[in-house]
């Protein structure tokens, strides 16, 4: 990693990253493709979608309840640290993330692209209601919107829906335009990122990779760095770091 980092540092101009739910697996968040991803069963892509929430629309915010209610009990960890800590000592980076478990803003990140939504976000599946603040009774399930009776749902991206053009536009943009792009903690099982990261790399960008295993980002990537990200990734920053 050092000798790497200390022969391209001088291409370091434009910095992004992009994580998955690995990054926040040592802070006890479970990832969504482990066994531990499962919940009574239900594999994520049965729940995440718009037919699951039409078919049995209690039975989604029941998981959804159930993924707020272990996300609350958690904190950031090291890894979510270090990317504050590269946010703010350098002079262009900017975070992609796919988490919707909102830790990087409670680590401290100032304006990480939420491009899968937050989880503690309910909005109207018809008007433009949307807040972070309601308490969703878990005893009244499905909720309904306040203002027009519709069903509330997560703000969230599910299976089968668009991006936002706005999110998507801007990390289209941001990958033309990077010098370094870190892939941190994710499996490249949604092709989004497999996508932005090809952008990256046609634009001549560096990459490195940190994951637990290999994932489709391996092959591709300047330098894997195998291991959890909460060790690795706040070496790695240092190294970004120093003169
Ligand atoms: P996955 O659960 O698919 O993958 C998690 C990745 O993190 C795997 O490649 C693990 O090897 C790696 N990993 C686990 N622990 C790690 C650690 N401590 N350090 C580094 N890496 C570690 O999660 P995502 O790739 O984020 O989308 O999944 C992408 C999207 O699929 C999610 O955003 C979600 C999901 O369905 C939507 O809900 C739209």
């Amino acid at each position: 990693m050092k000798v790497f980092v200390s022969k391209h540092k001088h291409r370091f101009q434009n910095i992004t990253a992009i994580t998955g739910a690995g990054i926040s697996a040592e802070s006890g968040v479970p990832t969504f493709r482990g066994t531990d991803g499962l919940w009574k069963n239900f594999r994520a892509e049965e729940l995440a979608t718009p037919e699951a929430f039409q078919k049995n629309p209690k039975l989604v915010w029941e998981w959804y309840l159930w993924r707020r209610n272990i996300i609350e009990s958690k904190s950031p960890n090291e890894g979510h640290k270090a990317l504050v800590e590269l946010e703010q000592k350098h002079s262009n980076f900017f975070l992609i993330t796919q988490n919707v478990d909102g830790l990087h803003l409670q680590a401290g990140s100032k304006r990480p692209l939420e491009i899968h939504g937050n989880i503690f976000i309910n909005r109207c599946v018809s008007c433009d209601y949307q807040s972070k603040e309601l308490k969703i009774d878990s005893k009244n399930l499905p909720p309904h919107c306040g203002r027009c009776n519709s069903l509330l749902r997560p703000g969230v991206l599910w299976f089968g829906e668009s991006y936002e053009e706005l999110k998507l536009n801007q990390s289209i943009f941001r990958m033309q335009n990077t010098d370094l792009l870190l892939i941190l903690g994710t499996s490249g099982a949604v092709s989004m990122p497999v996508y932005l990261a090809q952008i990256a790399k046609e634009a001549g960008s560096l990459v490195i990779e940190i994951n637990q295993e290999e994932t489709p980002f391996t092959s591709s990537a300047d330098l894997f760095l195998q291991g959890k990200s909460g060790k690795i990734l706040p070496e790695l920053v240092q190294e970004i770091l120093s003169v």
